[in-house]
C-alpha cells in the first residue's frame, strides 16, 4: 500500500539534540569581540544570553539532553510528519522520489519554535523577565512570542519595517500571544534613530532590527536577547528535525541522495541536514543543498570572512559567508532570507565541501510554490518556496538522467499569513532583481578592514 505520510509516535521524539561541533572536520574559528577584535569568552556574551545557551554555543559534546520541560512543549506538535510528494512527482513525471518534512504544523506555522521553546526555557530558569528580538517577515517573532507566553516571559519584537507595514497578521499573532511588536528601524533606540536620520523611509533589514533588539537587551538588567537563526545553539536545537527525519526515512525504506533546505541564517536547513552531514563524514554520498534568493546570495557570492551580525556593529564578529553588514537586500517577499550573513556552522561546512549553496530567483520560487499548492495542496511560506524550487530542479535533473533519486526537503513553514505575496504573484506584480556585482562590492568595502579568518576566501 502507498504510504503518504509517516508519523512517529510521541515516544520516538528525540531526547537529545545532535551537536555537529563534535564532528566538524575543520575546527570553527572563534567569534571576536566587536571592540577589541580578540576572541570572546562566555562573560562577553552574558549581557545578552543566559549562561546555559552560552554553554551550548561553545559546547563540543556530541549529544545534548533536551530538558523535560522542553520535550513537554515540543509535544504540542512534534514529532512532525514526513510526507511523500506523490502528486508532485507525478506532475513532474520524474523517476525521483520526493519526501518533505512538514515543519509547518507548529502553532506558529514554521520550524522556528524548535529553538524558541528551549531559548525561552533557558531564559526562564536563568531569571530573565523579558526577551527582546528581531523578526523579518514575522515567523521568528511569532514563534518567540508563543514560546514566551508558555513560559510566562515578556517579549518585545522589532519587525523589519517593510514587513511590518505589508504583513499585519504576524503582528496580530504576536500581540495575541502577549508580545509587543514595533516596526524597525524605530525611533525607540539610538541605532534606529541613527538609521532614520540618514534615511527616514528606510525599509529596514534584519541587521538593523538586531541592533535595536540587542541595544534594548543590554540596557536592562533582567532582559536578554534571543536570535532565531545563525548561532550554534540555534542550529543545535533545530536538529530535532533531521533526527526525526532519519527515523522516518528508515520506516519509508529510503535513504536520501539529495537533502535540501532554504537558507536565510541557516537554521531550518541545518536542522534537517546536520545529522546527514555526520553520515556523509562517515562515508555516505549525499548532495546537501542550501537554497538562497539570487537577490541575497550570501553563500554563492559572499566571501567567507569575519563580519558583524548586525548593521549597528554591536554583535561579535563571526566567521561566515557575508555580503557585508550594511547590505540591504531587495525587498523580496521571502523576508526570512533577507539576511546579509550565514550561520558559521553552515559556512564552515561549505568551506569543507560537505554542503553547497544554490541561488534561485524569486519568480522561479513562486512558480514552484504554486505548483506545489496545486499538486500537494499546501500553500508554502515564500522562504520555503526556495527549497521547493530546488527540489523541482533536482527532480527534473533526475528525469533527464533517468535516475530514481531520493530527494528529501524541509518544508519549513506554511504561507497562510503570506497571502499578500501570493496576491502580488497571481496578479503579475512580482519580478526578478538582478544584483549587480558592484552593489555587492560596495557593501563588502565596509568589511575590508576587519580581521580575516585563517581560511579567508574573498
Ligand atoms: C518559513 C521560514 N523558512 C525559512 C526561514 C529562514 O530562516 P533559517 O535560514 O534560519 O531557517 C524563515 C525565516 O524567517 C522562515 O520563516
Amino acid at each position: 500500500m502507498k504510504v503518504k505520510k509517516i508519523f512517529l509516535p510521541e515516544s520516538e521524539l528525540p531526547r537529545q539534540w545532535y551537536n555537529i561541533m563534535a564532528d566538524m572536520p575543520t575546527p570553527m574559528e572563534p567569534p571576536l569581540h566587536p571592540g577589541t577584535g580578540q576572541p570572546i569568552g562566555p562573560d562577553d556574551l552574558a549581557p545578552i544570553f543566559p549562561m546555559p545557551l552560552i554553554e551550548q554555543e561553545v559546547s563540543q559534546e556530541r549529544w545534548i539532553d533536551i530538558p523535560e520541560e522542553v520535550l513537554d512543549k515540543y509535544l504540542l506538535w512534534r514529532p512532525s510528519p514526513l510526507y511523500r510528494a506523490y502528486q508532485l512527482e507525478q506532475y513532474l513525471d520524474t523517476p525521483a522520489k520526493i519526501y518533505f518534512k512538514n515543519e509547518g504544523v507548529s502553532p506558529a506555522g514554521s520550524h522556528k519554535p524548535n529553538t524558541a521553546i528551549p531559548q525561552a526555557y533557558y531564559n526562564k530558569i536563568s531569571g530573565t523577565k523579558k526577551i527582546y528580538t528581531e523578526t523579518g517577515a514575522g515567523q521568528w517573532g511569532s514563534a518567540l512570542s508563543f514560546s514566551c507566553a508558555l513560559f510566562g516571559l515578556e517579549c518585545k519584537v522589532y519587525m523589519v519595517k517593510i514587513s511590518f507595514n505589508h504583513k499585519p497578521y504576524r503582528r496580530i499573532m504576536m500581540e495575541t500571544w502577549g508580545a509587543t511588536c514595533v516596526g524597525s528601524p524605530s525611533s525607540e533606540t539610538a541605532s534606529g534613530r541613527a538609521i532614520l536620520e540618514k534615511d527616514p523611509d528606510c525599509p529596514g533589514s534584519l541587521g538593523m532590527a538586531i541592533s535595536e533588539a540587542v541595544e534594548c537587551a543590554v540596557g536592562e538588567e533582567t532582559a536578554k536577547y534571543a536570535l532565531g537563526s545563525v548561532l550554534n545553539h540555534v542550529m543545535l536545537h533545530q536538529t530535532v528535525i533531521g533526527l526525526e527525519a532519519q527515523k522516518q526515512m528508515k520506516i519509508a525504506g529510503d535513504y536520501p541522495d539529495v537533502v535540501i533546505g532554504c537558507s536565510g541564517g541557516g537554521s531550518n536547513f541545518a536542522g534537517l541536514m546536520l545529522p546527514y552531514v555526520l553520515d556523509k563524514i562517515n562515508g555516505k554520498e549525499i548532495d546537501i543543498i542550501g537554497v538562497e534568493p539570487t537577490s541575497c546570495p550570501t553563500m554563492t557570492r559572499g566571501p567567507f570572512a569575519y563580519d558583524f551580525g548586525d548593521t549597528g556593529q554591536l554583535t561579535p564578529l563571526l566567521p561566515m559567508h557575508t555580503l557585508g553588514h550594511n547590505f540591504v537586500p531587495e525587498a523580496i517577499h521571502a523576508g526570512g532570507l533577507r539576511y546579509h550573513g550565514m550561520s558559521p556552522i553552515v559556512s564552515q561546512l561549505i568551506m569543507d565541501n560537505l554542503i553547497r549553496g544554490e541561488a534561485i530567483p524569486q519568480m522561479e520560487t513562486f512558480n514552484a510554490g504554486v505548483t506545489f499548492a496545486r499538486t500537494e495542496g499546501f500553500i508554502s511560506a515564500p522562504e520555503t518556496n526556495h527549497a521547493i524550487a530546488c527540489t523541482i530542479r533536482e527532480a527534473l535533473k533526475a528525469k533527464e538522467e533517468g535516475k530514481e533519486k531520493v530527494i528529501l526537503f524541509n518544508w519549513s513553514g506554511h504561507g497562510l499569513v503570506d497571502l499578500a505575496a501570493y496576491n502580488d504573484f497571481n496578479s503579475g506584480k512580482l519580478g526578478d532583481h538582478e544584483l549587480a556585482e558592484e552593489e555587492i562590492q560596495r557593501a563588502l568595502d565596509d568589511i575590508k578592514e576587519l580581521p580575516k579568518p585563517k581560511q579567508y576566501k574573498g
